[in-house]
C-alpha cells in the first residue's frame, strides 16, 4: 500500500470551472486540504465562496452537518501562483481542453511539486499518453475523468496512459473509492469507456431518424418508456448541445481512423450549421423556452380487441419466456381472455391475434421475416427494459400486413396497458437495434484491453445513467440473440458498421458470459 493517498494529504485543483469547482467541493467534503488555482483573476475565489454556499444549501436541507459543512469549507483555499501547489500529493487539472495547455501545465509543475505528487488530468477526450509524453515523469500522470456535475455523479474515469504507473493509477482508483464515488480502470483510447460505449445511444436514433422510422418525439418516447432510459436520445442531444456532441462524435471518428461504426450523422450536422444547438439556442430538434410546448410522441390510435388472443412461450431464450409471462400477467390483470399455448412455435412467435402473428424483434425486418416464415401479417414488437412495466411497446409491421391485422395486434398490447409506438420497418427496430450495438461496443472494448466488463457495466450506469450495464442488458437478452441482431443488421446495412465484436461471437460459441455469476 505504498501509494495509498490519505485524508490529510493536500489536493490541488487546477481551472475553477464547472467542473474544477465540483472536484475541489468532493476533496474538500472528503477532509483534503485543497488548493484551488486558476488563470483568470478572482475565479478561484469566485468558486469557492460557491462551493461554500452549496455546501451551506446541503446543511440547510440536512445533507451534511452544519458543522461539516463549515469544516469542509474552511479547507478550500485559493493559490495565486503554481509555486504555492509544491506540498500537493495530488493535483487534478480541469482547464480547457488543449492538448498544448494542459502539457505546458504539467511541464511547469513537474518542477514544482514534489517526486511522487500524482498528476491528473479531468480531460475527456485528450490522450493522456499524448499528454504525459515529454514529461521527466511520465508515470505519475494519469486521468481521473469526472462526470457532470462531478458532485453528483458517481463515476470516475481513472485512465491509465501508456507510461502510468499501475501502483498510481491503482492509488487514485482506491482514492476516489474513499470519497464515495464509483471508480473504474480505463485504458487511454478515444472517448476512455463511457464516450465510446454512448455513441450507439445518440448515432443509431440519428439512424432511424434519418431512415424515418418515426418522428424524434416518438422515438425518445419509445427509448424513455420502453426502453428504460431516463433520457430520449434526442432531448438528451438538445440539453447537451448539438455543436458539443457532433465534437465528441467527430473526435471519436477520428481517433479510430474513421471506422464507420462511429460516423457522424448528417442530421445533426445541419443542426449545428443551422445554429439549432438545442436548448442553448432556444432550438434543437424541439423547440425550448417557457412557452414551448413539450413534444408529444405519436400513440396509435385507441383499437378494440375483437379477436381471440393466442400466446407461445418463449423458445429461444429466457427474455422470451419473460416476455410471454409479463403479457400473460398483463393481459390477466385486465380481464383480457387468451389461450397460452403449452409448447414453443419453431418460427419464435410471441403471440397470435387475428391473422397478425407477433415476434419480438431479431434484426430482420417485418417484412424480411414475413417472406422467410411464409406470414403476411407479420408484426414485431420491439425490445423493453421490462415488459412487466413498462408504459410503452413499439411495433412495426410487414409491408404485406394487412392494416386490420396490424391494428389487431395494437389492440392487444393497449389491452395490455401499453401505449403503442408503430415505427417505420426498420430493421432491429429502436431499442433492441440500440441495445444490440451498445452491448457489442462494450464488448469491443472489453476486447481491446480498455477495462473490464464489470467496468463497461458500472460506467454506463455510474455515468450516463443507463438503466442496466450494457453487458448485463446484453446478457438478459440473451447472447446469442444480440448476435443474431447484430448480425440480421449487418446484412441489411451493410457488414462493417454493425459488425459483431469477436469477444461477442466468442462468449457465444463457449456458452460463457460476460460476468461471473
Ligand atoms: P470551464 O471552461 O468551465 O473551466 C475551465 C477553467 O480553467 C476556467 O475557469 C479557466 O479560466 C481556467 N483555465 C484555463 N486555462 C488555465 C490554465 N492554464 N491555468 C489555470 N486555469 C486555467 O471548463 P469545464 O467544463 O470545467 O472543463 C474543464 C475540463 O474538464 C476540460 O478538460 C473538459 O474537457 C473536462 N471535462 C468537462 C466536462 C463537462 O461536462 N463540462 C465533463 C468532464 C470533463
Amino acid at each position: 500500500m505504498g501509494h495509498a493517498i490519505p485524508r490529510s494529504a493536500s489536493v490541488a485543483v487546477i481551472g475553477a470551472g464547472a467542473m474544477g469547482a465540483g472536484i475541489a467541493q468532493i476533496a474538500a467534503v472528503a477532509g483534503h486540504p485543497v488548493q484551488l488555482l486558476d488563470l483568470k483573476p478572482g475565479a478561484a475565489a469566485t468558486a469557492i465562496a460557491g462551493i461554500r454556499a452549496t455546501l451551506a444549501k446541503l446543511a440547510a436541507k440536512g445533507k451534511i452537518s452544519a458543522a461539516d459543512a463549515d469544516t469542509a469549507g474552511a479547507r478550500l483555499q485559493v493559490a495565486e501562483t503554481t509555486a504555492a501547489l509544491a506540498g500537493a500529493a495530488l493535483v487534478v487539472e480541469a482547464v480547457v481542453e488543449r492538448l498544448d495547455v494542459k502539457r505546458a501545465l504539467f511541464a511547469e509543475l513537474e518542477a514544482i511539486v514534489a517526486p511522487d505528487c500524482i498528476l491528473a488530468s479531468n480531460t475527456s477526450s485528450i490522450s493522456v499518453t499524448a499528454i504525459a509524453a515529454g514529461l521527466q515523469r511520465p508515470q505519475r500522470v494519469l486521468g481521473m475523468h469526472f462526470f457532470n456535475p462531478a458532485p453528483l455523479m458517481a463515476l470516475v474515469e481513472v485512465v491509465s496512459g501508456l507510461a502510468t504507473d499501475p501502483a498510481l493509477a491503482q492509488a487514485v482508483f482506491d482514492l476516489a473509492a474513499a470519497w464515495g464515488k464509483s471508480p473504474v480502470h480505463t485504458k487511454s483510447t478515444p472517448g476512455f469507456i463511457v464516450n465510446r460505449v454512448a455513441r450507439p445511444y445518440y448515432a443509431e436514433a440519428l439512424n432511424l431518424l434519418a431512415e424515418q422510422a418515426a418522428d424524434a418525439a416518438t422515438l425518445d418516447a419509445v427509448m424513455r418508456d420502453a426502453g428504460g432510459f431516463r433520457m430520449g436520445p434526442f432531448e438528451l442531444m438538445d440539453l447537451i448541445g448539438h455543436d458539443v456532441n457532433l465534437a465528441v462524435t467527430r473526435s471519436v471518428f477520428q481517433a479510430y481512423h474513421h471506422d464507420p461504426r462511429f460516423a457522424p450523422s448528417l442530421i445533426q450536422q445541419e443542426l449545428v450549421d443551422a445554429g439549432y444547438l438545442g436548448r442553448k439556442t432556444g432550438r434543437g430538434f424541439f423547440s425550448h423556452g417557457d412557452t414551448a410546448a413539450r413534444p408529444q410522441p405519436h400513440d396509435e390510435p385507441a383499437a378494440a380487441l375483437a379477436n381471440g388472443v393466442t400466446l407461445w412461450p418463449g423458445l429461444t431464450n429466457e427474455l422470451t419466456n419473460t416476455l410471454t409471462s409479463a403479457l400473460a400477467a398483463r393481459l390477466r390483470a385486465a380481464g383480457v381472455p387468451f389461450t397460452l399455448q403449452d409448447r414453443a412455435h419453431a418460427d419464435g412467435r410471441v403471440l397470435r391475434v387475428g391473422d397478425a402473428v407477433v415476434y419480438l424483434t431479431d434484426g430482420r425486418s417485418a417484412t424480411q421475416r414475413a417472406r422467410d416464415n411464409g406470414v403476411e401479417a407479420t408484426v414485431l414488437l420491439d425490445l423493453a427494459l421490462d415488459y412487466a412495466t413498462a408504459p410503452r411497446v413499439a411495433l412495426c409491421a410487414a409491408d404485406g400486413c394487412l392494416p386490420a391485422a396490424c391494428t389487431a395486434a395494437v389492440a392487444v398490447f393497449q389491452a395490455a396497458g401499453f401505449a403503442v409506438s408503430r415505427l417505420d420497418d426498420v430493421p432491429g427496430m429502436a431499442v433492441m437495434r440500440t441495445v444490440a450495438m451498445l452491448a457489442n461496443e462494450a464488448a469491443d472494448a472489453v476486447y481491446q484491453g480498455v477495462c473490464d466488463a464489470a467496468a463497461a457495466d458500472v460506467a454506463m450506469q455510474k455515468g450516463v445513467n443507463y438503466p442496466r450495464g450494457p453487458l448485463a442488458w446484453g446478457q438478459s437478452v440473451g447472447l446469442r440473440h444480440v448476435l443474431t441482431v447484430l448480425d440480421h443488421l449487418a446484412a441489411a446495412y451493410g457488414a462493417y458498421r454493425y459488425r459483431a465484436s469477436a469477444l461477442l461471437r466468442r462468449k457465444v460459441a463457449s456458452g460463457q458470459s460476460f460476468h461471473a455469476g
